[in-house]
């Protein structure tokens, strides 16, 4: 029997459709297990998600071994689809019914899927893009053939494709913050299209140690507006988490809260080595957000870290009164020193790719797609937990 790749392969996208379907699938993982990012492949729960060499695997006598059944499909992946190939093959020709990840993880963490979301007032649309491989969501407001770009990834594809599907041109790109855990698609996308990337100047710098950022940007401050058609979106500063953090108010109830705000918590303030100085920042903002918001605006974050916050359409986002209920973080921001004592509690080492990131993201160091691929692989550790 002669296999072809087409058989042997599971692109993404349909991965993720098959994992969202609630298939009950088998996920081999065959990297090494020093290089395995945990819960990459977030809804496969533990007892179906296996890490096993590839070598490690085909030594054995019988694939049941490592604990393969044959009753369900085996997706299998590595880093970038080669080796996992090999072994869906070899699985396949031992009766399992086996599939590869095309283009590996690397392609995995690529993936943004677009969904979309209730439509505040002034706009036609807005969309949320999930990247399912990092945990990090992407926005597209749209007004009147104006849109705007939120939190773009590297690949900026799923934006430009919706931004044409709604008959609109991105004429503004916007990040929330400098990122830490993926690099920025913003500034390259806003010069291609020739339009302004906006952020907060604040964040135009090296946190770790105060070097300014040389990328050219638009500044946007507290309580300026950016118009897109007939609707405004409005910024409010909420740092903390970074010190140019911003939450971006779409007419009357969509709220970009970046990493600020979480359905489950609180961005971290710890990622630039100023924990003390930034959870009290991060507790203002915090504390702005419980006292002053209102019940039915709609929190919509820059991350998540598991399906419990989605919706039941995979969005994920919460109204403002549940999260007053439910968000441990947000509730202990009415009283200062709780807030400060238990963010300071939670603090934990930053990924070390994150401070390379940063530097990126402000333009002071620039990267070959390698080793973007590589800083950018596993799932974000935005958010205290
Ligand atoms: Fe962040």
């Amino acid at each position: 029997m002669r296999l072809t790749r087409d058989q042997l392969e599971v692109a993404p996208p349909e991965l993720a459709r098959r994992l969202e379907a609630g298939e009950e699938l088998q996920v081999l993982d065959v990297r090494d297990p020093a290089r395995l990012a945990a819960g990459v492949v977030s809804p496969v729960p533990s007892e179906r998600f296996l890490n096993i060499r590839g070598s490690e695997l085909v030594a054995m006598a019988d694939p049941s071994e490592a604990g393969l059944s044959t009753d369900r499909d085996v997706v299998v992946i590595c880093g970038r689809g080669n080796d996992s190939l090999r072994v869906a093959a070899w699985l396949t020709v031992a009766g399992y019914r086996a599939k590869s990840l095309a283009g590996g993880i690397n392609a995995w963490m690529h993936l943004s899927l677009s969904r979309p979301l209730p439509t505040p007032e002034g706009f036609d649309r807005l969309i949320q893009f999930d990247r399912p491989g990092k945990g990090a969501l992407g926005y597209l407001l749209v007004s009147d053939g104006e849109a705007m770009a939120v939190d773009v990834s590297l690949y900026p594809e799923p934006w430009l494709q919706e931004a044409e599907r709604a008959e609109a041109r991105i004429t503004a790109v916007v990040d929330t913050h400098v990122h830490a855990d993926y690099i920025s698609g913003g500034p390259d996308l806003a010069a291609s299209l020739g339009v302004p990337w906006y952020l907060h100047p604040a964040d135009m710098v090296y946190p770790y140690d105060g070097t300014p950022g040389v990328l050219p940007f638009t500044p946007i401050a507290d309580g300026e507006s950016i118009p897109l058609g007939r609707g405004t979106i409005r910024a409010i500063h909420t740092p903390g988490h970074t010190e140019g953090s911003v939450t971006l108010i779409a007419g009357d109830r969509a709220v970009l809260t970046g990493d600020f705000l979480f359905v489950q918590s609180v961005g971290r303030p710890d990622l630039a080595r100023r924990t003390e100085e930034w959870s009290e920042q991060l507790w203002k903002s915090a504390h702005q957000a419980l006292t002053g918001w209102d019940e039915d605006w709609l929190v919509l974050p820059a991350h998540y870290g598991d399906d419990s916050e989605r919706c039941e359409d995979r969005t994920v986002g919460r109204e403002m009164g549940r999260l007053r209920e439910s968000n441990v973080a947000l509730r202990l921001a009415a009283d200062r020193e709780k807030f400060v004592y238990w963010v300071n509690a939670q603090e934990a080492p930053a990924p070390e790719a994150y401070s390379r990131i940063k530097a990126i993201n402000v333009g002071l160091v620039e990267v070959g797609q390698a080793e973007a691929d590589l800083l950018e692989a596993g799932r974000n550790e935005c958010a205290i937990v």
